[in-house]
């Protein structure tokens, strides 16, 4: 009998400062008329100095594990999605692995910016479905406040601070769990979104470093095309691969970086707007905690109840995207 990965607990977590558009335009040329008219956002969560994707990463995997009922020691691998980790390493996991105890788990990181937590669930789903790990902790998490250009007006607008967790146990015979899941990237789109400054080729306080701007870069008319067809894109793939249509679909619940970009993905797949999970006005976009922020709130509302087919979505830096298509 095969088994499934399935759902057993979410928990999230979001720094208490809030930075309204109002605020913002008192910072940058900007208002709050066109940031909502634009992005769909009003508001976004920002972290202060203490913290980190480890400390937000921390409060929402408590929150999931007390959810679940599943104890720290049991988990046998922690996947956290990031590509703001607290440090170059020692892994985020890892800090986190300590901190709640999960004394008999393997720990990693997935950079895989706002589809972070898509190809987190993956590598879980695919650990569990193999044998390989029977309870695993997945968080998406990101502080993408930290490292953008405050005086970029085009991109310091979008983003906000946070994390979701999800706990996953495999189950023999399971009708719920991760059902299917798509990968796929275009690194020829790198040129379009980056950090180029910190890593290796270019490290901080080098002369290498030295012409190049240290903060997030984006050319964000190249990316909102391209998210447009991706997230229609992996949509289909991962309802075709799991010969489904989107009619069977109970609840979307897209990447939050844009309503525009969330609104033609709904079109393509013609849904009602009832079934489509939104937050990214509260938020903005959390990259890779955006997922998992929005499935723990739409949970926490009784939006999401189990049984439900979600089907999930993201893109990002790489270029990368996918969907994870579960019942939940
Ligand atoms: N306030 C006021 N005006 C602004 C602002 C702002 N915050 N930002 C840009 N403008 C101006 C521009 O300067 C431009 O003025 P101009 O015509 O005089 O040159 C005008 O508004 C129009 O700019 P556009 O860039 O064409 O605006 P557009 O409608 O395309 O929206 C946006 C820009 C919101 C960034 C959009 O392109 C977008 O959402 N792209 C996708 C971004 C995204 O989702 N990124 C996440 C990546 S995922 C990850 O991995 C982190």
């Amino acid at each position: 009998m095969s088994i499934r990965a399935r759902i057993e607990g979410v928990g999230h977590a979001v720094p208490p400062r809030i930075l309204t558009n109002d605020e913002l335009s008192t910072m940058v040329d900007t208002n709050d008329e066109w940031i909502f008219s634009r992005t769909g956002i009003r508001q976004r969560h920002i972290s202060g100095p203490d913290e980190t994707p480890f400390t937000l990463a921390l409060e929402a995997s408590q929150k999931a594990l007390a959810h679940s009922g599943v104890a720290a020691e049991d988990l046998d691998m922690v996947i956290v999605g990031t590509v703001t980790g607290d440090m170059q390493f020692p892994s985020t996991s890892c800090l986190l692995q300590d901190a709640i105890g999960a004394k008999h788990a393997g720990a990693f990181d997935v950079g895989a910016a706002c589809a972070g937590f898509i190809y987190s669930i993956a590598n879980a789903a695919a650990l569990i479905e193999t044998g390989m790990a029977k309870k695993v902790l997945v968080v998406g998490v990101d502080v993408l406040t930290k490292i953008v250009d405050w005086t970029d007006r085009s991109t310091c607008v979008l983003f906000g601070d946070g994390a979701g967790a999800v706990i996953l146990k495999g189950v023999e015979g399971s009708e719920r769990g991760v059902i299917k899941t798509v990968l796929l990237s275009d690194g020829s789109g790198a040129k379009h979104i980056h950090n180029e400054v910190g890593g290796s080729r270019y490290p901080f306080g080098s002369p290498q470093a030295a012409p190049r701007s240290q903060k997030v870069y984006m050319n964000g008319n190249e990316v909102y095309r391209f998210a447009v067809q991706a997230m229609g894109d992996a949509c289909m793939k991962v309802l075709a691969e799991a010969k489904m249509t989107p009619d069977e679909v109970d609840l979307f619940v897209p990447h939050q970086a844009n309503i525009r970009i969330i609104e033609s993905a709904r079109e393509r797949l013609n849904l009602p707007s009832e079934k489509v999970f939104v937050n990214v006005d509260r938020f903005g976009n959390t990259s890779a905690g955006s997922i998992p922020i929005a499935l723990s709130e739409a949970t926490e509302m009784g939006v999401l109840k189990p049984g439900m087919t979600v089907l999930t979505v993201g893109f990002g830096a790489g270029l990368v995207w996918g969907a994870n298509l579960i019942r939940w």
